[in-house]
């Protein structure tokens, strides 16, 4: 397919009129989401994220490009959450990468219930990253189930951050396609989900009761943190993956300083922490526990 220069830089597809993303437009944004999502993006993605973003331009009614880089230049906010929408992933499953959640069960969370005894105790868990809620409802039953089985009353809450908006509302919604549950056991099922009837057929809903466990907010990891005490696990898992290496030093180190002494980070499979950071020990399978002062 050839391409037609139509004024400045941009052009568009022969054949199709497609706007296309010039090279001015794909260094801007480029710049524009390094600065503001920590996102590296490569020229080998320049067809990749003007794919993607075609259909926030159909959405907005914008013809080109240029117009969608003038929008962010003049309300960065506004957009930013479906830009970075539109370019990340928000893949995410139930129990994903199992193994942590099975060190929370049977180790770090009955310790932890076990120290928190005094009334008024918090037991805060942070999903940094938490896409469309899948992590921090599984983090919750897990916790449920050991509030229950330590008879613990402890304040305890998992707070659940994203920057994308369609992933936050979805997260909101707390409604899933049964066929989406595979990671869930039989029991877990019954247990956590109410099944969906008539025109609900085939879906899942959230219980009430880990809705209550689970505070969820909109948050630029990049940005300030508005949150003032500590947490005892942050788990930000796939997230770090596309963040160049400045912006995953400064994560790190801020991590740490929302950790209780020896609080846990947990990233994702592919992620790791070598050489990024002095602040923790690798305890798991990319699992970190923040090193004593
Ligand atoms: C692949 S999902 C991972 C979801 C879940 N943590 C898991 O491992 O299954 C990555 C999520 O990180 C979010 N994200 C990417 N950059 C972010 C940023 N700067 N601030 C907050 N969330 C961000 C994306 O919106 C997306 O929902």
């Amino acid at each position: 397919m050839s391409a037609t220069v139509t004024f400045d830089n941009q052009v568009t597809v022969a054949g199709t009129g497609g706007p296309v993303l010039g090279d001015a437009d794909f260094r801007f944004l480029r710049d524009f989401v390094l600065q503001h999502c920590g996102i590296a993006l490569s020229d080998q993605k320049r067809q990749l994220v003007q794919g993607r973003l075609l259909r926030r331009l159909r959405a907005l009614g914008l013809k080109e490009f240029g117009s969608y880089c003038e929008l962010l230049r003049r309300d960065p906010d506004s957009e930013l959450g479906d830009l970075a929408s539109a370019i990340s992933t928000n893949v995410t499953s139930f129990f994903r990468e199992s193994h942590h959640y099975d060190l929370l069960e049977q180790t770090l969370l009955p310790q932890w219930l076990q120290q928190k005894r005094r009334q008024g105790d918090r037991l805060r868990i942070w999903s940094a990253g938490c896409s469309t809620g899948e992590e921090p409802y599984a983090l919750a039953m897990v916790l449920a189930e050991a509030l229950e089985r330590h008879g613990a009353d402890v304040d305890a809450k998992i707070l659940a951050t994203d920057l994308s908006p369609q992933a936050l509302a979805g997260a909101r919604e707390g409604v899933y396609s049964i066929d989406k549950l595979g990671g869930v056991s039989a029991e877990r099922r019954r247990r956590w989900f109410l099944r969906g009837e008539g025109s609900y057929e085939g879906l899942a809903c959230i219980h009430p009761r880990l809705r209550e466990l689970v505070v969820i907010q909109p948050l630029n990891l990049l940005h300030e943190w508005p949150m003032s005490g500590l947490f005892d696990a942050i788990f930000c898992r796939n997230v770090v993956i596309y963040f160049d290496k400045p912006t995953k030093e400064r994560l790190f180190r801020r991590y740490a300083g929302k950790l209780v002494a020896e609080g846990y980070l947990f990233l994702g499979h592919s992620e790791s922490m070598h050489g990024l950071s002095d602040d923790f020990d690798l305890v798991g399978r990319t699992v970190y526990r923040k090193r004593p002062a």
